[in-house]
């Protein structure tokens, strides 16, 4: 655990005086613009019928109780109007997905037709791919975390392999393609001035650099907007996995300049499981009908779709690199969440969080146990609300532990628990609590 100087460095710089009584978190609670928001949310139980501590927000956010008046709507008039509701529907199928977009771009910082939301997540990386990941020469690698989620490293690997295969038969050498960013032995999480020399080191063998704004292991969040920077002056490409970000962080996309990002939106979106994801593509390709894309009707032309033509026509920006029409259940529910991000803000959501993640990192940190370690950075502006407390031996007794006591946080092999405290429905209280019991399993071992 760190020294507790340097938790009351970080309480001066949020001006926060934290202390670790309970009245301390229920007076927080009190003075807490966004308490409100959490009556907006089903909390799950406990077989005792009180609600869980839930912090798993970074995996599956909590079910906006609005979600199911969205849903029955569409039930309804899918049941009145059969095919007609793609026209004469409340809220019509045929445009639907345009009644997101807006709110999903206010999310994460971009303009309207730089964002749409389809298809799934790492759907949406290998399309993106198609388009900006564009091997040529010597510049053909791709950039990504040493620790990035599995289903990254295998969508990066299998970019690769696919345009091998191709170079193969052009009989080009094929030595390895992809950068794989890792600490420094004995660190936890990568240093920004380390991303930067090995940009500028292999600058001109960069494709693409494709890392998540917030890495799912160490909670760690990347300085985006400086490494698109270096990215773009070494002459790559710059992506973003937003799984852990959006709805997290506070995002600016557009200015940032980064080329093209993808999304999920079951974690901090609360769209449900398996629920429709987001994409952002910068407006300064949306009109680049060069770059190669794979294509479907729902990216063509609106105004020519239904001619049924047989030549493709994409739509401006990033709806162009729609394939299907979209599954409008999907749609209702996460519609029915981006109302309560709008409603709350992402500024005053931000704000909540550092306060919120700060007060955990601090009540850890008064837990006197060298059995465990927080491993996501502790300067704020380096991570979402996730920490990554990793356990000594692996020793998964004390995550089953908690979990008995009504915690739902999460066990990352090999040996993580992360915990995420979600301004939009967790409290002081519940962070507090959560505190008690880490602290309680910890003596008791
Ligand atoms: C960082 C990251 N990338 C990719 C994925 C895979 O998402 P999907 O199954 O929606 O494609 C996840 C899922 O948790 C993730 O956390």
């Amino acid at each position: 655990m760190k020294c507790k100087a340097h938790y009351y460095n970080l309480m001066q710089n949020h001006s926060l005086n934290f202390e670790s009584s309970e009245s301390f978190a229920l007076e927080s609670d009190k003075q807490d613009a966004l308490r409100h928001f959490r009556e907006k949310f089903y909390i799950p139980k406990q077989a005792n019928g009180e609600d869980v501590l839930y912090f798993t927000g970074n995996s599956l956010g909590l079910q906006p109780k609005t979600v199911r008046a969205f849903i029955e709507q569409e039930l309804k008039d899918w049941e009145t109007l059969g095919v007609e509701g793609h026209f004469h529907a409340k809220n019509p199928w045929m445009p639907y997905h345009e009644f997101l977009t807006e709110k999903m771009a206010n999310v994460v910082g971009a303009k309207p037709s730089e964002t749409v939301v389809m298809n799934s997540l790492t759907v949406n990386l290998h399309l993106l791919m198609v388009s900006f990941y564009r091997p040529h020469g010597k510049r053909n690698k791709i950039v990504i975390e040493k620790n990035a989620f599995p289903s990254d490293q295998y969508a990066v690997q299998s970019q690769i392999r696919f345009h091998q295969r191709q170079n193969a038969k052009r009989k080009t050498q094929n030595e390895d393609w992809l950068i794989e960013l890792a600490p420094r032995e004995g660190e936890n999480y990568l240093r920004t001035q380390d991303i930067e020399k090995i940009l500028e080191e292999n600058g001109d063998e960069i494709a693409l650099v494709l890392l998540g704004g917030v890495n799912y292991y160490t909670g760690q969040a990347f300085d985006m907007r400086r490494i698109t920077e270096i990215g773009h002056k070494t002459g790559a490409v710059v992506g973003f996995d937003l799984a852990h970000a959006a709805g997290n962080l506070f995002l600016q996309l557009h200015d940032w300049n980064v080329d093209f990002a993808a999304w999920c939106s079951y974690k901090y979106l609360n769209s449900g499981p398996g629920g429709i994801a987001g994409v952002f593509v910068h407006e300064r390709h949306s009109e680049n009908f060069e770059l190669p894309r794979f294509a479907g009707w729902w990216g063509h032309d609106k105004k020519t779709r239904f001619l049924m033509g047989d030549e493709f026509v994409p739509i401006k920006g990033a709806e162009g690199w729609q394939l299907s029409n979209p599954p409008i259940f999907q749609l209702a529910a996460l519609r029915a969440s981006l109302d309560i991000f709008e409603e709350a803000g992402m500024k005053k959501l931000r704000e909540k969080s550092v306060k919120l993640t700060n007060y955990l990192e601090f009540l850890l940190s008064e837990i006197q146990a060298d059995r465990i370690e927080i491993i996501t950075p502790n300067n704020p502006n380096e991570r979402g609300c996730q920490l990554s407390i990793r356990v000594k031996n692996a020793d998964k007794s004390l995550f089953k532990s908690i979990t008995t006591r009504g915690v739902i946080a999460d066990w990352r092999e090999p040996d993580v628990i992360r915990v995420a405290p979600v301004p939009l429905y967790n409290s002081f209280a519940d962070v507090w609590k959560f505190a008690e019991i880490l602290k309680d399993c910890l003596i008791k071992k």
